[in-house]
Parts: structure tokens; C-alpha cells; sequence
């Protein structure tokens, strides 16, 4: 794998409480361009918080988070998709009744740059990039081999073939950075494995960085170049696949015994 440069991730003593509960607790972590970083953690570590805080929509108590050397917590929420931050949610999030075409495409909209005044009066400009945006469609709904339901409703498609939708509609603004947040989840066996194939092939063809949360052990030590483990809000580590499988304070996490 070849990483291109720095860190394109870099978050630093990120802190959120709720109430009486510390969701993260000065969780600090990079993730360089290029990479596949996993974030694991047991149910309540704080992995959803945490992506809800790289999207905006949460605001972090204290803390800084940096995306591609600059401060992302000074972008309003509306800018993170333009800025290059893509993600799929923990329970889909799709229009049901609309076609996967038109909900992959939906997902390129908030990234153009003529108005909406240039698109209704069909200026070259608001053309040029709205052929763009269908080229890219096409590209991702070939790259997920959404190619033979493309015009179906996405609410009569199979789980599996939504969480597919979910994920191109997420790319389609050409992110340099994706989150997805347990994209295995409700997958079978061999969608895990096609998924996994899949994650590589946005990073190696797309040159996109992936964040992942999982909570399926062998996908996210298989993909992963990096792993981020969570618990009651702290990191408890950070390093190869293998050294955070073999980890005390990991091993503990998930026998269910609170680390120290
Ligand atoms: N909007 C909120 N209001 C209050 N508490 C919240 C909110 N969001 C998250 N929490 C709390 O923060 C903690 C971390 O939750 P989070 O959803 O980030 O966990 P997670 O690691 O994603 O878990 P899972 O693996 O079950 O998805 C939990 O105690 C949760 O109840
Ligand atoms: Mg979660």
C-alpha cells in the first residue's frame, strides 16, 4: 500500500459529555492519507460520537480536529461533504421510494458549484456539471454492481444491495475521506466478503482514505491497516491489527471488564 504523505485525520484531546456521561474523553488519533483505519469498541464506546463529531453534528466540549492540516471544527456542518468528508450511517438513511440512481445521485448535489438559479435556466456551467455528477453515478453504481437495479425503488431492494446504495451516494462526492459506520452489520457472510473487496477497492481505485467502525473482528483486522480501539470513551489502542488484537486493555474491553 502506498501512503501518500501525512496525516489527512489528526484529532486531538476530543472531549463530549451528555449529561453526566463522558462520551469521549481526550481521544487523540491520526489517520494518514491512503490508509484503512479500523475504529473497534464494545456497544457504548463512543464510536458513533465520535464520526457524529468528524460530520458536525455533534460539537465536541473540548478538543481539535484537523483534516488535511486544517481545522475542521470551524467548517460549518453543511461544508463537510464539500470539504471532502463522506459517510454512510449506522442504520441506513436512504429514500425509500426514489430509485438507487436518483439516491446515489441526490448525494452529489450539496458539491456543485453553479446555483441553483444556473441549474434551472440549464447554464453551460450547471451542464457541464451535471453530465460530471451522472459520469460518477454511473462509475460508482458499475464499481458496487448496482448496474441491474439502478432504476428500482430502493426500498424493494434486499438489505444488503440498500447498504451498497448507502455507500455510493456516500462517494459520489468524490470524498477523501470516508466514514462508515458498521457497514457489516446485517450482511451475510459472503456480502462481508464481497464488502471487504469493496473497501479495498475505494481506497485503491478511488484514492480514497477509509475510517471504519465495525463490530465484525474479521473484517476490520483483514481490511484494516491501522486499529483504534475504544472504550467508555477513551482510546486503549492504537497500532497494526495485530498488535491492538493482542492487546491487555482491548482483551479485557470485550470480556466486558472496565480496562484500568
Ligand atoms: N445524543 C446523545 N445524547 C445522550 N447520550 C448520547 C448521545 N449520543 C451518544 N450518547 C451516549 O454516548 C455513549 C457512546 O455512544 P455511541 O453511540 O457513540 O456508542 P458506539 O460506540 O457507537 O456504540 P454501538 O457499537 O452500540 O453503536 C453512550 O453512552 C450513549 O448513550
Ligand atoms: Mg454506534
Amino acid at each position: 500500500m502506498a501512503l501518500r504523505g501525512g496525516a489527512l485525520l489528526n484529532v486531538r484531546d476530543l472531549s463530549i459529555r451528555f449529561g453526566g456521561i463522558v462520551a469521549l474523553d481526550r481521544v487523540s488519533f491520526s489517520v494518514p492519507e491512503g490508509a484503512i483505519a479500523g475504529l473497534i469498541g464494545p456497544n457504548g464506546a463512543g464510536k458513533t460520537t465520535l464520526f457524529n463529531c468528524l460530520s458536525r453534528l455533534y460539537r465536541p466540549s473540548e478538543g481539535t480536529i484537523l483534516f488535511d492540516g486544517r481545522p475542521l471544527l470551524a467548517a460549518p456542518r453543511h461544508r463537510i461533504a464539500a470539504l471532502g468528508i463522506g459517510r454512510t450511517f449506522q442504520n441506513l438513511a436512504l429514500f425509500r421510494s426514489m430509485s438507487v440512481l436518483d439516491n446515489v445521485r441526490i448525494g452529489g448535489h450539496c458539491r456543485m458549484r453553479a446555483g441553483f438559479l444556473a441549474h434551472a435556466l440549464a447554464l453551460p456551467r450547471a451542464e457541464r456539471e451535471e453530465a460530471a455528477l451522472l459520469e460518477q453515478v454511473r462509475l460508482l453504481i458499475d464499481l458496487l454492481d448496482l448496474g441491474p437495479v439502478a432504476e428500482r425503488p430502493v426500498g424493494a431492494l434486499p438489505f444488503g444491495t440498500q447498504k451498497r446504495v448507502e455507500l455510493a451516494r456516500a462517494l459520489v462526492t468524490r470524498p477523501r475521506l470516508l466514514l462508515l459506520d458498521e457497514p457489516a452489520g446485517g450482511l451475510n457472510h459472503e456480502e462481508v466478503d464481497q464488502l471487504r473487496t469493496r473497501i479495498r477497492d475505494i481506497r485503491d481505485r478511488l484514492g480514497v482514505t477509509v475510517l471504519l467502525v465495525e463490530h465484525h473482528m474479521n473484517l476490520v483486522m483483514t481490511v484494516s491497516d491501522q486499529v483504534v480501539a475504544l472504550d467508555f470513551g477513551r482510546i486503549i489502542a492504537d497500532g497494526t491489527p495485530a498488535e491492538v488484537q493482542g492487546d491487555a486493555a482491548v482483551v479485557r474491553a470485550y470480556l466486558g471488564t472496565p480496562a484500568a
